[in-house]
C-alpha cells in the first residue's frame, strides 16, 4: 500500500538511502532538508533523477528544525514519519550547540508537530546502539535495544568531546520520547531503531575526496583500505546501509502492537577490511590504489533483533559493505584496471 512518508535527514547517508527505497516502493515522500542547496543536491542526484518520481517527491526546506512548529506544514497529510535527521559527530563540532541540543530538540519538535497532525499513524526514529551501550560499555555485559542507561541529571555544563555529547544526547532523547508517550498518549505508535556503524554505498558522494570526510561512518573504513590508521577505536558492530533502509521501511509499516525498538548491529572485525578489498579488486591493490591500514576496534556485546523475517532475506555481510565502499571509491577516482 502506497503511503505518504515524511523523512528527515535525506541529505545524509541513512536518510537518502531510505528516501530512494521509499520512492522505489511507490510511496510519496516529504523529504526535509535545511537549505535550497541540499534540495538541489537531492533533486539532481542521478539515483533520484532516474526514478522520474514527479509529484511523489516533495522537498520541504526547514532551516531550523529545532523550533516549535517547524514541521507543522510539512506534515500535512503525512501518515508515517522516519526521523534520521540528527547530528553525527565530527571532531570540529561544538559538542553542546551542534550535537547535544539539536539531537534532543529536533525530535521533540517533530513529535510535538506530529501530535497536532491527526493523519500521522506511525513514527520511526533512528537512534544508535550507543543509546544502549552508554559511555563506557563492557564487552562482557550483553545489551540490546531494550537496555536503558539513565540520563545524566543535571545535563553537564560542558562535554569532553562531540562523541560524548552524541552518546549523552541519544540517551536523553529516548528518555524524553518515552516520557512524551507516557504523558501525551499520542494517537500514533513509535519505534526506535538502534543501528551499529552503518557502511555501504552512498549515492550522495560524487567525488573521491568526499569519501574521507563527508561520508558519515563510511569515513572510518577508508584508513583500513588506503593505508594509515584511524586515530580512535570504533564499536565493532555494523549494519549495511541497504538493510538499514529496508528495516526502517519495514518497521514503519508494522502495526502498533509490534515490539517497539529494534537493534541492528552485527559483530565485525575491522582487520578484515583490506582482505575483502584485495579479493574484490586485486588489480587496484597491485597498482597501489589500496594499501592495508588499521581501524582499531572497541569490542561490544550487543544482541541484535532478529530482522531476517522482516527483510525476507539474510542481512548483507561486512564484506559486501566494504566492497561497495571500495568500488565507489574506485568509480569516483575514475580508476580503470584496463
Ligand atoms: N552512520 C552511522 O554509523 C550511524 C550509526 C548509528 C546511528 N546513526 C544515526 O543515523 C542517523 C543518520 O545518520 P547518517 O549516518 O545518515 O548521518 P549523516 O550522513 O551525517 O546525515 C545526517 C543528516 O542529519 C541532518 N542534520 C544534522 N544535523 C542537523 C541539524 N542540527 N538540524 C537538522 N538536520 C541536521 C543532516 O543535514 P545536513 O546535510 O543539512 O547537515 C543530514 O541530513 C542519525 O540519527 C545517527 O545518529 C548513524
Amino acid at each position: 500500500m502506497a503511503i505518504k512518508i515524511l523523512i528527515t535527514g535525506t541529505s545524509g547517508l541513512v536518510g537518502f538511502r531510505i528516501l530512494v527505497s521509499a520512492l522505489v516502493d511507490g510511496h510519496s515522500v516529504v523529504a526535509t532538508v535545511r537549505s535550497r542547496e541540499k534540495e538541489g543536491l537531492i533533486r539532481n542526484n542521478p539515483a533520484i533523477q532516474k526514478l522520474s518520481v514527479g509529484a511523489r517527491l516533495i522537498i520541504a526546506v526547514i532551516p531550523d528544525m529545532t523550533i516549535d512548529g517547524a514541521f507543522d506544514s510539512a506534515l500535512e497529510g503525512v501518515s508515517h514519519i522516519i526521523h534520521t535527521g540528527s547530528p553525527v559527530p565530527v571532531p570540529t563540532f561544538e559538542p553542546r550547540s551542534q550535537v547535544y541540543e539539536p539531537t534532543i530538540r529536533i525530535s521533540s519538535s517533530l513529535l510535538t508537530s506530529a501530535l497536532k497532525t491527526p493523519t500521522v499513524r506511525r513514527v520511526v526514529i533512528t537512534s544508535s546502539i550507543v543509546t544502549n551501550l552508554g559511555l563506557n560499555p563492557s564487552p562482557t555485559v550483553a545489551v540490546s535495544s531494550s537496555t536503558r542507561i539513565p540520563p545524566l541529571d543535571p545535563v553537564p555544563a560542558s562535554f569532553a568531546n562531540p562523541m560524548e555529547a552524541y552518546i549523552l544526547a541519544k540517551i536523553a532523547e529516548i528518555h524524553n520520547t518515552e516520557r512524551f508517550i507516557k504523558t501525551q498518549k499520542p494517537h500514533f505508535s513509535l519505534s526506535y531503531i538502534m543501528p551499529g556503524h552503518v557502511f555501504g554505498r552512498n549515492e550522495l558522494i560524487t567525488k573521491a575526496d568526499m569519501m574521507f570526510g563527508q561520508n558519515s561512518s563510511n569515513n572510518f573504513l577508508m584508513p583500513g583500505m588506503i593505508g594509515g590508521e584511524l586515530p580512535f577505536p570504533i564499536h565493532g558492530a555494523f549494519v549495511h546501509v541497504d538493510d538499514l533502509a529496508d528495516i526502517h521501511l519495514g518497521v514503519a509499516m508494522m502495526d502498533s502492537s509490534s515490539p517497539r525498538d529494534f537493534g541492528i548491529a552485527c559483530t565485525v572485525d575491522y582487520s578484515t577490511i583490506f582482505d575483502h578489498v584485495e579479493k574484490a579488486f586485486p588489480e587496484a591493490v597491485s597498482a597501489g590504489v589500496f594499501k592495508r591500514g588499521t581501524v582499531p576496534v572497541l569490542p561490544v556485546n550487543y544482541s541484535s533483533t532478529e530482522m531476517g523475517e522482516l527483510l525476507g532475506r539474510e542481512l548483507k555481510s561486512f564484506e559486501e559493505a566494504v566492497v561497495d565502499v571500495a568500488g565507489q571509491y574506485l568509480e569516483n577516482l575514475g580508476w580503470n584496471s584496463a
